[in-house]
Formats: structure tokens, C-alpha cells, sequence
């Protein structure tokens, strides 16, 4: 182990979800998925020796005791690479994501940390092996160890060491990502617990995996052709074919507020006005906005709260991992 490792990974933001295990220990998919990382919001996490000798948690500058279940499974993933081998760690993580974004940091959290451990480790996994790993954290956090478009493939092993995300070699400098804020309030079901009512009780979710096969096809074509509009509108679809097999979960899962349905009207009526612009779900109340650095002002004076990030600013091109398989 070196004296101390530290690493950042970036959110991300699925413009073709995930959502279903087929295995949920190792947060193995049904379906592939696509989204593109958020430049510099994300986590960074530093590792060192905890000279106490107990591992410690700290999360935006809280210790947090080791009975919460976040602390407890960053120690058990920690687990996973530090084998039984006798060090005690310190596990310090802090995201620069906007609170009031309502961005779930598990994706970029369990990405830098597994970036941290093979370097505190000096391990050198390649590239496709840290995704795998992030995986084992949380499945979106499979894509965040990469920038830019990333796909994560489903795989086939019942190890899910297939099941890893890689980069897409493709660039669109003017797209632009908006957060809107509906509520920074802690969503009542989490994805792991709504995925899991969904395949069990949702009567739709049976056509979700073609859905999201054909909409996975589509983006990869939309970002061939350069078809901002093509992506944008089959990543609309997409979350909201989701969400439709949540609300036909039972109980119902509608992760919606009156102000989101209120956001997505204003989004049909500026596109009806002629603006390009598109909007993606997550397990939340809170609209993502996709949309061309010219309507940038426009969409601001729409959405006065808006934190637009540029995916593909020159300064956002760095490669997160230490070692690459290409
Ligand atoms: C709706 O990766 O948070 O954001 O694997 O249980 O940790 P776990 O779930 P998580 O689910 C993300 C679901 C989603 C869609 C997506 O990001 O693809």
C-alpha cells in the first residue's frame, strides 16, 4: 500500500436507464444502459491509514460511526480489495455535487473509491475490471469510473465480470446538461428497493428490457449521425417508459411531484415553440435537461435555478482511471 491514495470520479446521468437486477448481490442488470458523465460534479475520495486502527467514514467532513448503513458498506466494499489483509483505513469522501440538485452520489461515490483503492493498493486493474468492481458498489456507479459517454453492458457470467461499463469514442462539445431543482427531499424508496418492487409486481416491467435494447440502438445511431434531436427524444422516452413500470408497481412507486409534471409541460411547450430540448428522469422528483450551448440563456430564464453542466468542456477531458486496457 502507498501512504495515501486519492481519486475523483464524476456523476452521471443514464440517457438509457438501468433499472431491474437479474442478480442483486452483485448489482447484475437486466438491460444495458448509456449516459454521459458530469464533467467536474462529482466525488473525490482519499484513502490513507487509519492510525487509530479502527476503519473510519467520513463523509463531507462527518465521521460517521460505523453502524450507519452508508459507513457499513464502504468498509465492506473496502473489504472486497483489502482481503484479510490488517489495514485499518480511513475512507474520506466529499462530492461537490449541488445538495439541491438531487443527483444521488452513490455513482461517482463508489467510482472514486474503487479509483482510490487500486491505487492505494497499487493494483493496476484495468480500466474494464475498476467498472466491474464500481458495479459491485452500486450498478450506476459502473459508468462513472469513465467521462464522456460511457455504455455499461449487461454481460452474461454469473460472476458479472463481463457486466462492466467502457468509454464511447464520441464527442459533442455543445452539449449541455440543466439540473432543475423540484426538491432536494430524500427520495422514500431507493433504486435498489424500487427496481426490486418493479420486476417483482410491475405487470409492465416484462416490456422494459426490449424497450430499453431498442432505445440503446437508437442512441448509438443518434450519436453516429451527430442527431442531437434523435438522442434527445429517445432519452425522453426512455426515462418515461420507465417510470411507467413504476407506477404500474404495487404499491406504486411515482417518484414525481406536482412541480416535476409542471417542469416536463414547460419542456413540451418550449419544444412545441420550437426549442431543442429534452429531459431525463431518475428515481426523484428532479428533471435533467438536455439541450445546445445556444439555447443556454434561453432555458436559464426558464428555469432561473438551472445548473447546466458542459460534459465535454476542454478542462473535463482527463482520464479518471490510472491504467487503461485500450
Ligand atoms: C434510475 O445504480 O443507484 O438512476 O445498483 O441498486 O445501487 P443500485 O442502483 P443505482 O440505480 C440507478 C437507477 C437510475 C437509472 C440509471 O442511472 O441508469
Amino acid at each position: 500500500a502507498v501512504d495515501q491514495a486519492e481519486a475523483f470520479a464524476p456523476s452521471n446521468i443514464a440517457l438509457c436507464k438501468y433499472w431491474g437486477k437479474r442478480q442483486n448481490e452483485l448489482n447484475l442488470p437486466v438491460n444495458s444502459s448509456l449516459s454521459v458523465s458530469l464533467a467536474h460534479l462529482g466525488s473525490h475520495t482519499q484513502i490513507r491509514p487509519a492510525t487509530s486502527g479502527e476503519d473510519q467514514v467520513i463523509l463531507n467532513g462527518q465521521v460517521l460511526t460505523a453502524d450507519t448503513p452508508f459507513a457499513a458498506k464502504v468498509i465492506s466494499f473496502v473489504n472486497l480489495f483489502r482481503g484479510q489483509q490488517n489495514y485499518p483505513l480511513i475512507v474520506d469522501t466529499r462530492n461537490n455535487i449541488p445538495t439541491a440538485a438531487g443527483l444521488a452520489s452513490s455513482a461517482s461515490g463508489f467510482a472514486a473509491l474503487t479509483l482510490a483503492l487500486n491505487q492505494y493498493f497499487q493494483l493496476a486493474l484495468p480500466d474494464t475490471v475498476l467498472s466491474a468492481f464500481a458495479r459491485m458498489g452500486s450498478g450506476s456507479a459502473s459508468r462513472s469510473v469513465f467521462t464522456g459517454f460511457v455504455e455499461w453492458r449487461m454481460g452474461q457470467q454469473e460472476d458479472g465480470m463481463d457486466s462492466h461499463a467502457f468509454p464511447l469514442d464520441v464527442s459533442w462539445p455543445d452539449l449541455r446538461v440543466g439540473l432543475v431543482k423540484v426538491s432536494s427531499a430524500q427520495k422514500a424508496v431507493d433504486s435498489r428497493a424500487g427496481m426490486k418492487r418493479t420486476v417483482e409486481t410491475s405487470g409492465l416491467y416484462q416490456s422494459w428490457p426490449a424497450q430499453a435494447a431498442r432505445d440503446l440502438e437508437t442512441i448509438h445511431q443518434a450519436l453516429i449521425d451527430d442527431d442531437f434531436s434523435q438522442l434527445g427524444a429517445t432519452a425522453e422516452h426512455n426515462a418515461m417508459s420507465m417510470h411507467a413500470t413504476m407506477i404500474a408497481s404495487w404499491p406504486p412507486l411515482l417518484y414525481w411531484q406536482a412541480e416535476s409534471v409542471a417542469a416536463m409541460q414547460r419542456v413540451w411547450a418550449l419544444r412545441e415553440a420550437g426549442v431543442e430540448v429534452y429531459f431525463t428522469m431518475d428515481a426523484g422528483p428532479n428533471l435533467k435537461l438536455l439541450f445546445k450551448a445556444k439555447d443556454q440563456l434561453l432555458l436559464e430564464t426558464e428555469f432561473p435555478d438551472l445548473e447546466v453542466v458542459a460534459p465535454f468542456a476542454e478542462d473535463s477531458k482527463t482520464n479518471l482511471a490510472s491504467e487503461s486496457v485500450n
